[in-house]
């Protein structure tokens, strides 16, 4: 008797049909699975022999053989534990399967009770489900919560292997998990940071202000103890709160990551990744086989923070050029390439030199070729992709004694929405949602300067030597200033501001 059913593999963010048959014949016991199956496939094996018989049924005697279908895909992990189990107990006529089989999908890895685990990248899966036309998919309960975000199929959470018998033998029905009402989710707010709580630093908050509503790129450079890190993670604050469409997006990288709260679904808030520069290309960028996704994608409509940034190793900040350009990463294998979103803000924070003071201070203790070498390492064309580029300079004692609050992230936060609701109305049939993203030629259709703006420009183009990439990104920068003052048309001196960010990384790192 053969059994047979569906179920999904991932393949980065998009799943593939997987079709599990599995065949009994009389003979020696033998148990094999082929279909490019990976080292935790073959377990399966052991885990379904014991997962069956700790639920009460018998392991057939024979030959098993299993088929995961289409045979040139590689399949990866313990989520074919389920569809194999249940087209095995399927093939023994232990439990009859619905005529509608392939309408379901089936993913779970089974303990040797029996029991249910959680397997990660649940949320893709369930989208790319329902997109194949599927009705129903049965998944372990931890993860119900996580495929319930996906209204259009119906969701089995199950504890184990018996309880799914017992659903198709109409012993005991299953209830469907309801569809988890995302319309009325909140973010939760961050309070451990705030705006208001940075003394000074005005230059500073208002590039981060124009970096938050146009996702451009910012580079901080200060003295120890400055407030560099404060400021990067208080950006986090004034970030708006994704739409629905781009927070099923961050979740679904995230669950294929396993990153996924269950209590918490569906990530709402903007994702701000704090990477470490010890960490590996590999890392930040995604990677190994099955391919996953690194802190660049994990960080997609969000904040990628470098702190630290000089001590990175050169070939790993090399790796961030192609992403931060086109938004994607593409990973790619001998059993094929995929592509994770990377759509992210770079923020990166340093040290003037390498002892950390301004060479002006009589602290410092860097030699010029020290210094020098110290800050070679960030390649012209990296500072190129960097938009705002801001000093960030020791505040006196005056200042930081002063008991009076600045700003607070929420009324800062209020005037980022509003710019960015302007740009979500400018871009609505362009596929993109902030000026950073724009194409030259959109930058050529939303950017129209005047003759004096046009005049201001060309002179810095000269004077600074700025590549054509720079050129178009002071425009955008330049979009985004006006945008914040409401202005439908770009100003002198909103391109005199934008000239002025990037004046400072020509002159700083020179
Ligand atoms: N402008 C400021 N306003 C309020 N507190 C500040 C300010 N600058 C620094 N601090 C305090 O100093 C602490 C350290 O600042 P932070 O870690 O941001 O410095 P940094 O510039 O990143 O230094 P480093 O270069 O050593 O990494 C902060 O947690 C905060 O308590
Ligand atoms: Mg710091």
């Amino acid at each position: 008797m053969l059994g047979k059913l569906k179920t999904l593999t991932l393949l980065g963010l998009s799943g593939e049909e997987v079709e599990v048959e599995v065949d009994l014949h009389r003979g020696m016991p033998q148990f094999t699975i082929v279909g490019l199956a990976d080292t935790a496939v073959q377990e399966a094996k052991e885990r379904v022999r014991s997962a069956i018989k700790n639920s009460g049924f018998d392991f057939p005697r024979g030959k098993i053989a299993v088929n995961l279908a289409p045979a040139d895909l590689r399949k990866h992990g313990p989520r074919f534990d389920l569809p194999i189990a249940l087209g095995i107990l399927h093939a023994a006529g232990q439990i009859q399967l619905p005529e509608n089989w392939d309408e379901k999908v089936f993913v779970g890895e089974l303990s040797f009770q029996g029991e249910l685990r959680s397997v990660p990248g649940i949320l893709p899966t369930t989208a790319n489900a329902a997109d194949r036309g599927f009705r129903e998919i049965f998944v372990p309960e931890e993860n119900a919560s996580e495929a319930s975000i996906i209204q259009e199929i119906t969701v089995f959470g199950l504890q184990n292997l018996r309880q799914l018998c017992n659903h198709f033998t109409d012993t005991q029905k299953l209830i469907p998990t309801p569809p988890t009402k995302v319309e009325s989710l909140q973010s939760p707010q961050n309070t451990d940071y705030d705006m208001a709580h940075i003394k000074g630093q005005e230059q500073a908050k208002r590039a981060l202000e124009i970096a938050a509503a146009g996702g451009h790129n910012i580079l901080m450079c200060g003295p120890p103890g400055s407030g560099k890190t404060m400021l990067a993670k208080s950006l986090a604050t004034i970030l708006p709160q994704m739409n629905i469409t781009e927070a099923l997006e961050v979740s679904k990288i995230h669950s294929i990551a396993n990153l996924i709260d269950q209590r918490q679904p569906l990530k709402l808030e903007r994702p701000f990744r704090s990477v470490h520069h010890t960490a590996s290309g590999v890392a930040i960028v995604g990677g190994g086989n099955p391919p996953r996704p690194g802190e660049i994608s994990l960080a997609h409509r969000g904040v990628l923070f470098l702190d630290e940034f000089p001590e990175f190793p050169v070939k790993t900040l090399e790796v961030l050029r192609q992403p931060l350009e086109d938004g994607v990463i593409t990973i790619s294998r001998a059993s094929g390439s995929c592509i994770f979103p990377a759509r992210i803000m770079l923020i990166a924070a340093m040290n003037p030199t390498p002892c950390g003071y301004d060479p002006e201070d009589s602290r410092c203790t860097s030699t010029a070729h020290e210094i020098q070498r110290y800050q070679s390492k960030i390649s012209g064309p990296l500072l190129d992709r960097i938009d705002l580029h801001i000093q960030v300079p020791h505040i006196p004692f005056e200042k930081l004694s002063d008991l009076k609050t600045g700003e607070t992230s929420s009324e800062i936060r209020r005037r980022v929405e509003k710019a960015r609701e302007k740009q979500k109305q400018r871009f609505k049939n362009e596929n993109i949602q902030t000026n950073a993203e724009m194409t030259s030629p959109l930058v050529k259709k939303y950017c129209p300067l005047n003759e004096e703006g046009k005049h201001l420009l060309q002179s810095a183009v000269v004077q600074m030597r700025l590549s054509g990439r720079a050129f178009y990104r002071i425009l955008k920068l330049a979009r985004t200033i006006a945008d914040l003052e409401d202005q439908e048309n770009i100003q002198l001196s909103h391109i005199a501001e934008a000239i002025q960010y990037r004046e400072q990384i020509s002159s700083a790192l020179s």
